[in-house]
């Protein structure tokens, strides 16, 4: 691959928020996604993430129902009935092999990215949710209590249209939607993320 195919694979691995429920994600496909994981760096080496394989029906549902998705279109209630993610990853922090979580959060993000672009190179897609509640969450996952949910990441094939917009400098950078349901996110010009 060189580096104008990295390039566009990069832009096209987008936050979706709508998915073909017809499209099933197996746990094979998962644990695939999670392979790539391991081998990104972590902090000092300690790799104190460990991930949980959303799949099954109920569970699905569940976890669904404690996410919040695309806080600033609150009024569209995505995901739709219907374009629901089929599977969730949740990424963990394993408080017995490091202790203080601010310092991992680094490591979260690159896992969380590194999944999603496994995801993308599956055919895949996804999205990386951060608001939910912590305790909600470990306690509908039957999580022990050393173990501390981080992240959930959306997982499924994607049905929605999203494009890309080079933001002008001093633009608003929210995402937003237009009459057809294209959802747009406006990305900083490089010049303007150079210092
Ligand atoms: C750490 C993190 C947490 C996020 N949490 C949420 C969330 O709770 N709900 C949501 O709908 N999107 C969430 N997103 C997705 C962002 O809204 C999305 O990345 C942003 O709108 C830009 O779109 P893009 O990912 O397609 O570039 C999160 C993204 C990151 C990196």
């Amino acid at each position: 691959m060189d580096y104008s195919q990295w390039k566009e694979l990069l832009k096209s691995s987008r936050s979706s928020r709508g998915y073909d429920e017809n499209c099933k994600v197996s746990r094979t496909e998962l644990e695939q996604m999670v392979d790539c994981a391991r081998y990104t760096p972590s902090t000092m080496n300690l790799q104190p993430l460990r991930y949980r394989l959303v799949h099954e029906a109920q569970e699905v549902e569940t976890l669904q129902s404690l996410t919040k998705w695309a806080g600033a279109l609150k009024e569209l209630h995505l995901p739709r009935e219907g374009h629901r993610p089929p599977a969730f990853i949740l990424i963990c922090h394993d408080t017995h092999i490091a202790a203080a979580t601010p310092g991992f959060l680094r490591d979260v993000g690159i896992v969380s990215q590194t999944i999603l672009l496994s995801a993308k190179v599956m055919g895949l897609g996804g999205c990386a949710l951060g608001a939910f509640s912590e305790e909600e969450v470990g306690r509908a996952l039957n999580l022990p209590e050393h173990v501390k949910p981080m992240l959930v990441l959306a997982i499924g094939k994607p049905d929605e249209t999203i494009v890309l917009k080079e933001a002008q400098a001093g633009e608003k950078i929210t995402y937003y939607r237009d009459e057809n349901d294209v959802h747009y996110v406006p990305k900083r010009k490089l010049e303007d993320v150079l210092l």
